[in-house]
């Protein structure tokens, strides 16, 4: 892989890292093909529970390309939107949860990307926004919509239509990360918080998300309607009776994943 790592850790836990330093892990057409590719092969791994994604270098990732959208037409541009679009779809629907450990930079289509995580932690020294406004363009990569559902309406459009940069503490207090952390902690405390849900189910963790994810995308009713399905096809594992068994034995479960 040419702007992809990935290590997969024996605790389940696979860690994916962004790696175009240079260019502060910017966006291109080749970056995207290949964490698309990646992503399908993330999908069908049974070794990664948890997955998280960093940046090499000061960034996590500083936007899309700009000197490679900088010519584009109208076409050209949309079909760029759309290959953003279909790989942080890719991202979104993984079954196992994801982690975007922010160690830095995190803008335009760095932030549209963490979007597409199920969970944020960011470095305390990290810088986040979407300054699309500011190049004359609005966001391709997903932010018009995962934004405003993650942190509403309101908050989202200032965000956008200032294009501001804000700190790790006010992207904390927004809602729009998780957990800070030291710089230099960061990695270890996303690795740890990935290795604790990595000591769940894997296939419970999967109906977990889904509901979640179905739900949040319809009204109360059919998201509950979904939760009663999931929760039903949860006793037809094996970890459901492990793990209620493992509760009245009053001993650690000791899951299958299946
Ligand atoms: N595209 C292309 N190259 C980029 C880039 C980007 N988004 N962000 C940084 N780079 C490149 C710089 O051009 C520079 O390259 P050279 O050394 O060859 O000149 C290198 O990375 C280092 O960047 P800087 O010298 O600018 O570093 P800095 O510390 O002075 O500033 C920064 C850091 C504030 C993040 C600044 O680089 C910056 O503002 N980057 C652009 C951020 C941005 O606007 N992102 C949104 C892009 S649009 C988008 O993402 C649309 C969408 O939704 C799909």
């Amino acid at each position: 892989m040419d702007f992809l790592r990935l290590d997969i850790q024996d605790n389940g836990v696979g860690l994916l890292t962004i790696e175009r330093p240079e260019a502060l892990n910017a966006l291109n057409e080749a970056l995207l093909l290949e964490l698309e590719e990646c992503l399908t092969e993330i999908s069908k791994e049974s070794r990664i529970k948890v997955l998280v994604i960093t940046g090499s270098g000061r960034a996590f990732v500083a936007g899309a390309d700009i000197a490679v959208m900088h010519p584009m037409g109208e076409e050209q541009a949309k079909v760029f939107s759309l290959l953003g679009q279909r790989t942080f779809n890719q991202l979104s629907n993984l079954p196992q949860p994801t982690i975007a450990a922010i160690n830095g930079y995190a803008l335009g289509g760095g932030l549209e990307l963490a979007l597409a995580c199920d969970l944020r932690v960011a470095s305390e020294k990290a810088k986040l926004g979407q300054p699309e406004i500011g190049l004359g363009i609005i966001p391709g990569f997903g932010a018009t919509q995962r934004l405003p559902r993650l942190i509403g309406t309101a908050r989202a459009k200032e965000l956008l239509f200032t294009g501001a940069t804000i700190s790790a503490q006010e992207a904390l207090a927004l809602g729009l990360v998780n957990r800070l952390f030291a710089p230099d902690e960061l990695l270890e405390g996303a690795l740890a918080l990935a290795a604790d849900i990595a000591q769940k189910s894997a296939v419970i963790l999967r109906y977990l998300k889904t509901a979640v994810d179905q739900g949040v995308a319809t009204s109360l009713a059919e998201g509950l309607a979904i939760e009663a399905q999931y929760f039903g096809v949860c006793f037809t594992t094996y970890d459901q009776k492990e793990g209620m068994g493992a509760f009245l034995e009053k001993r650690s479960p000791r899951f299958r994943d299946c």
